[in-house]
């Protein structure tokens, strides 16, 4: 058993799901990129804890994304980090189609993606503190009260994504919620092991592309929250 511990406060977060499964329509595209590239490029998911090494046929640094929606920040992110490896992780069918295609256009070799439940990926598939980052761009805010438990960065689930994070490296999420950011930065701010780079919220780092959520959060005149959290080194 890892960091995570799996007790009954934890079962009843998993069971809480951080989305909705709509049965979204997917365009020609998607469905055909879906049907001819899935084989290659996505993993199933499986209560077996997976090997990097032999996943991307090297020892590379390996970041998670966590709902990555259509796929635009990881396929950018990933052509401009040829050094580095990422997982995708979405449970929208469209979206995966969508990066498939995006992975095929660009020639990608260091994307792999899951379609499956982010949480239940990271707690059986994933080794503790074995990911360099973990990404989480604008996720879904929920924000009526009673929702807010569905909230991806709050605790335990941060501690399971602290716990799968190496010494040194960061969980960073923006969002255009602003009384998420604040919750989230204090939920991070209490899970055990991590640290703020920053005094507040972080400042935008130049390398994050702008996503299609944020590009809708904008377009509704909000502003953008940034939050940049490191794993710190184990003590003794
Ligand atoms: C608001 S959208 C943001 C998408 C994208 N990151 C962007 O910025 O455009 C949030 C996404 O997270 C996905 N999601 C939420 N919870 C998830 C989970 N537990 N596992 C995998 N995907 C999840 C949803 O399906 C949705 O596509």
């Amino acid at each position: 058993m890892g960091e995570y511990d799996k007790s009954q406060e934890t079962r009843h977060l998993r069971e809480v799901h951080t989305y909705v499964l709509r049965a979204g329509r997917m365009t020609e595209a998607q469905k055909r990129d879906y049907a001819i590239h899935s084989a290659r490029w996505c993993l199933p998911f499986q209560e077996t804890i997976l090997n990097f090494t032999d996943i991307f046929e090297n020892t590379n640094p390996v970041t998670v994304e966590i709902g990555f929606g259509m796929g635009k920040a990881t396929a950018e992110i990933a052509a401009n980090n040829p050094d580095k490896n990422y997982l995708g992780l979405e449970v929208h069918r469209a979206g995966v189609g969508r990066l498939l295609g995006e992975i095929e256009r660009r020639g990608l070799t260091n994307v792999r993606i899951i379609e499956f439940d982010a949480l239940e990926v990271l707690s059986c598939m994933v080794p503790d503190g074995s990911l360099s980052a973990v990404h989480v761009f604008f996720p879904d805010p929920w924000p009526k009260k009673r929702h807010h438990k569905r909230r991806m960065m709050i605790r335990p689930r941060t501690d399971l994504i602290a716990s799968k994070l190496a010494p040194g490296g960061y969980v960073y999420m923006a969002t255009d919620w602003e009384p998420y950011g604040e919750e989230a930065w204090m939920e991070l701010a209490m899970t055990e092991g991590l640290k703020s780079k920053y005094e507040g919220f972080a400042p935008r780092q130049a390398w994050r592309p702008e996503t299609r959520f944020e590009q809708k959060g904008k377009a509704a005149s909000h502003d953008i929250y940034e939050l940049m959290f490191e794993k710190l080194p184990r003590e003794g």
